[in-house]
């Protein structure tokens, strides 16, 4: 079996490997890398931050995340192969003398020979600029190919994400800056785009004029958690819809450039963030917030923070010309279900007495990666019955050599393949859209509706999609 995999010797850094991100993702993603042999021989993974760590008590660490993931399926060959490649070097993120000393400990650690060079960041994003200054001024030491990976969220509105654009800039090359959104590391959202390049049934079918509207909905069973003191601070519409949801919209509802080149792609993905707008109704939004959320550690007494949102706004494309969209997200709702629908017009020739669905192409993130095509038929002789005649594929990557989100990003990084991660361009445009939700739900006053734990949500989400005449589609039912 041919396995993509990084052949020159490497340094993986990663800032904040005290951090939740590190050991919930970034370890067993390691892990599966080493698992399935994608390392050379020589690598170094160095975790850098502020808590005193032995190199011995980083690899517990490690360890116990990779375990926490796997648990006994663990394959203690590799993983203790990996623990082999683990060093800690405790220092500031803001010491430009700690960097200088990282690079020489990694110099050494190679035995002065050349290495490439991929920095992680799992810090909260105020510590991203520090970083990136004092990063860049040891670039040379640490290798010539310096890349850095940045998670999501890319600040906080679109002022604080130009910013971050042209700090980020005076230091490093847009091609060795990777912006992720672990969402683009999805098996099923990989697929979108080469199904629409592979199949001309469906760019036929994804036409504003064939099509009565999209709904896009990430629903979950649990709360914050542990990311409270992140959460508390921007809500469900900065953690969810801002990128992982505008993004998955984007490949469904975005012009496919003739080449599917990055650079291509990004621009059409512009072009659609930049054409959505937003309200011509009052407001179009609905949110709320789950019934225990006040008890959660660390919340504000009368805290505001949303935990739930349905929005519905317009593309102004010609392609998409008054279909509206609506997108749904919340935390402690009744299920985790994942799922984008795309409802077809019914033809204007129909029987109006029978009451048949209208088509649909559904594809499920979660908790199953598949397709589905749903079409209708008749049945039965003496009373005629109306079918749903269901067609679904799985988009789940199947076999040894499938990797976790962040395996597979992580992978890309290091081989400079930059097609599934964001560009600022990209990032301010959702900003833009985002800031004009935000400064309309202060505008109006939305209220945040308290919401049972457990339940559907909010009961004027259905307010929201039944003024258009239509129904969240619940692809289980
Ligand atoms: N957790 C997730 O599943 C997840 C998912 C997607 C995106 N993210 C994003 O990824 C980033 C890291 O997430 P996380 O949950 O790992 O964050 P975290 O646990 O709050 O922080 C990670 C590490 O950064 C350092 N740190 C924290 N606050 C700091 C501060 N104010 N100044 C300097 N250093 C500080 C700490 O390490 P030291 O004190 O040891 O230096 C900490 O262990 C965040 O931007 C988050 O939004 C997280």
């Amino acid at each position: 079996m041919f396995l993509t995999k990084i052949k020159t010797p490497f340094s993986f850094i990663i800032f904040g490997a005290s951090g939740d991100l590190a050991r919930l993702k970034l370890f067993p993603a390691l892990y599966e890398l080493a698992f399935q042999r994608r390392f050379p021989e020589e690598y170094v993974v160095l975790g850098f931050g502020r808590t005193p760590m032995s190199d011995q008590e980083f690899r517990k660490r490690v360890s116990e995340g990779v375990h926490g993931k796997f648990g006994k399926k663990t394959d203690a060959k590799a993983l203790n192969s990996l623990l082999g490649h683990c060093f800690f070097f405790h220092g500031q993120y803001d010491e430009q003398g700690d960097y200088e000393k990282m690079a020489r400990r990694l110099a050494d650690l190679h035995n002065g020979k050349k290495a490439e060079c991929a920095a992680y960041f799992g810090v909260p994003p105020p510590v991203f600029k520090p970083i990136i200054e004092r990063l860049a001024g040891v670039r040379f030491a640490l290798g010539e190919k310096l890349k850095i990976i940045l998670e999501k969220p890319f600040g906080e509105n679109e002022a604080s994400a130009v910013d971050l654009f042209h700090f980020t800039s005076r230091f490093f090359k847009s091609e060795d800056v990777f912006l992720l959104d672990h969402y683009l590391g999805k098996s099923s959202v990989q697929s979108i785009l080469p199904l629409r390049y592979n199949n001309a049934i469906l760019n036929m079918l994804l036409k504003g004029n064939v099509i009565s509207n999209i709904q896009i909905n990430a629903l979950e069973d649990v709360g914050i958690g542990k990311r409270i003191g992140y959460f508390e601070s921007v809500g469900i519409i900065k953690d969810m819809i801002q990128s992982h949801l505008m993004q998955i919209l984007a490949l469904f509802a975005m012009s496919l450039p003739v080449k599917p080149d990055t650079a291509s792609v990004r621009r059409e993905k512009v072009n659609l963030f930049s054409a959505l707008r937003y309200g011509d109704k009052p407001c179009g939004i609905v949110l709320g917030q789950y019934k225990s959320y006040k008890r959660e550690e660390g919340v504000a007494k009368g805290s505001k923070t949303t935990t739930f949102a349905a929005v519905r706004f317009n593309i102004d494309l010609l392609d998409w010309y008054q279909v509206p969209v609506y997108i749904r997200t919340g935390k402690r709702l009744n299920r985790h279900h994942t799922y984008v629908t795309v409802e077809f017009k019914k033809p204007a020739f129909q029987q109006t007495d029978k009451k048949i669905e209208s088509n649909k192409l559904i594809i499920e993130l979660f908790p199953e990666e598949k397709i589905q095509i749903r079409l209708v038929n008749e049945e039965g002789k003496l009373v005629t019955k109306i079918r749903e005649v269901i067609s679904a594929e799985s988009l789940a990557c199947t076999g040894d050599d499938c990797l976790p989100e962040h395996g597979r990003l992580i992978l890309d990084a290091f081989l400079g393949n930059p097609s599934h991660f964001l560009s600022f361009e990209e990032i301010i445009a959702c900003w833009r859209f985002v800031d004009s939700l935000m400064a309309c739900t202060t505008k109006h006053g939305v209220p945040v509706v308290s919401y049972a734990d457990g339940g559907e949500g909010p009961a004027d989400q259905h307010r929201l999609i039944r003024q258009d005449g239509f129904e969240w589609h619940d692809p289980s039912k």
